[in-house]
């Protein structure tokens, strides 16, 4: 039961934390009043068990974030428990690179056996910002060429490396601006609700998809894009904290076809997407299309913080043997613990064959919010993303499609005083995320929908 949010133990805790933490990491309660007139600190967390989360107050939710789409098997999947018990009563810390621990070895072959296509070799790492960097670094040894081509919208992490391709807030970028990579170059994702260049809304998806493919050949023939730099393209199959924008169809393949024709290494970041999220086990299996390497994270180590970048073996063996010092490691590569737990997720993802039952799950949940979407039509854009990876798009006028962050971070914080964890998202944090543990049932499923429907019936109202 969800009483006082938050509660005053949290209170109490987050006035302590502000003594103590940057100030511009918590999410307090200055931010959210400017954006949309909510001013509530956050609660504190205590444990979490499939789809609920309790507070340090007592209160109980239901977790629909999945924790930053990290809890796809659930909160605390007892296996992956057992893993991590019984590998931190034998080995929790080995030397990643010098002398690996068994459970790294295991890990890496399993990568290889899950990822499509001729995806073999992995480079491990302890984040998604990290495992990206490893992606680009690949390619830039590679091909000779460190620039990459990336995507308005785009959220790789936000390290130098990863800041360089992430295209998601100007101001998360402004700061740093001469430390990033100069050589990346951002093009406007193929979003067919809000189509690039200038493209009527009625434009056709192939048609929005076959713009930025022409607009991306055009600039890498033109004279000013440092197009001889240039020697990846890095992209999310679905866009994630950009706010759950697809692809038109086709795009894809053609980004494969761009890339062989100019010999640039194709890169796509699934770490949001990854391990069933999509109702496919990997994003990019939906149009059967395989990248030079894969990057994975958040779900793969059921909670533990572990990513890989998976590559082919023409692309990793770019990097040569290593003659003894690694030339990419991390004092925590391959991280035991880590390691077991992966598996362990890992396991049940494939063994219980969630990309299936997400899929399923997905186009009920996707049908209830299309209900939604036509009852508050003048006020919901569109329906978002695939699998259990939901969101409803808010606009303050249907004609313009004026992106409307304040409606979605209104509707989080009506949700959570009611018991219901969501996340605004996208570039003008104008949708509504849903990236729920695949665990929610049918009852949690109907309880929010009751609040949801209730929340835009009151912050809709005029
Ligand atoms: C697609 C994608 N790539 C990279 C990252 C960065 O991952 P991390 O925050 O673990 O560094 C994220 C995080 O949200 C992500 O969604």
């Amino acid at each position: 039961m969800v009483t006082a949010i938050p509660g005053p133990r949290s209170e109490a805790l987050v006035e302590d934390l502000a003594r103590s933490e940057c100030p511009a990491i918590t999410a307090r309660r200055a931010r959210r009043a400017e954006e949309a007139g909510v001013s509530q600190d956050p609660i504190v967390w205590k444990r979490a068990r499939g789809a609920n989360v309790e507070d340090v107050d007592g209160n109980v939710y239901v977790d629909l974030t999945g924790a930053f789409a990290v809890a796809g098997i659930g909160h605390g999947h007892p296996r992956v428990v057992e893993a991590a018990r019984e590998q931190a009563e034998t080995l929790i810390h080995a030397m990643g690179d010098v002398y690996p621990a068994e459970q790294k070895i295991e890990l890496c072959r399993r990568l290889s056996e899950l990822a499509p296509g001729e995806l073999s070799h992995s480079i491990l790492g302890l984040s998604g910002a990290s495992a990206v960097e490893a992606a680009l670094k690949t390619a830039a040894v590679h091909t000779g060429r460190p620039g990459a081509i990336a995507f308005w919208g785009g959220y790789h992490g936000l390290n130098y490396g990863a800041l360089g391709v992430t295209a998601y807030r100007e101001s998360f970028r402004r700061p740093f601006l001469p430390q990033l990579n100069q050589s990346v170059r951002h093009v406007p994702f193929p979003d067919t609700f809000r189509p690039p260049f200038g493209l009527a809304p009625s434009t056709r998806p192939e048609e929005v998809g076959g713009a930025v493919l022409a607009h991306l050949r055009e600039m890498l023939d033109g004279p000013a894009t440092a197009s001889e730099s240039i020697g990846a393209v890095v992209i999310e199959p679905v866009q994630g904290r950009g706010g759950y924008v697809e692809p038109p169809p086709g795009f894809l393949t053609g980004l494969r076809e761009l890339c062989d024709e100019r010999g640039l290494v194709l890169i796509f970041d699934e770490i949001y997407t990854g391990f069933g999220r999509t109702g496919d086990l990997f994003a990019c299996d939906r149009e059967g299309v395989v990248p030079d390497i894969l990057v994975v994270g958040k779900a793969m180590g059921g909670g533990f913080p572990i990513s890989a970048a998976i590559g082919t073996e023409a692309v990793m063996s770019s990097w040569g043997l290593s003659s003894g010092e690694a030339v990419h490691t991390s004092t925590f590569l391959g991280n035991p613990l880590g390691c077991a737990m992966a598996i362990a997720a890992l396991d049940v993802v494939v063994g219980e064959d969630w990309p299936a039952r997400v899929r399923r799950r997905g186009e009920e949940i996707r049908k209830r919010l299309e209900v939604l979407a036509r009852r508050y039509s003048s006020r919901v854009g569109r329906v978002r993303g695939r699998g259990l990876m939901l969101g409803l798009e808010f606009v303050a006028d249907q004609e313009a499609r004026t992106p409307d962050g304040g409606l979605a971070v209104a509707l989080t914080d009506f949700c959570r005083r009611r018991g219901y964890l969501v996340l605004p998202s996208g570039r003008y944090g104008q949708v509504l995320a849903l990236s729920p543990p695949f665990v929610v049932n049918d009852v949690q499923w109907e309880g929010f929908f009751q609040v949801l429907d209730e929340g835009l019936k009151t912050l809709t109202a005029v």
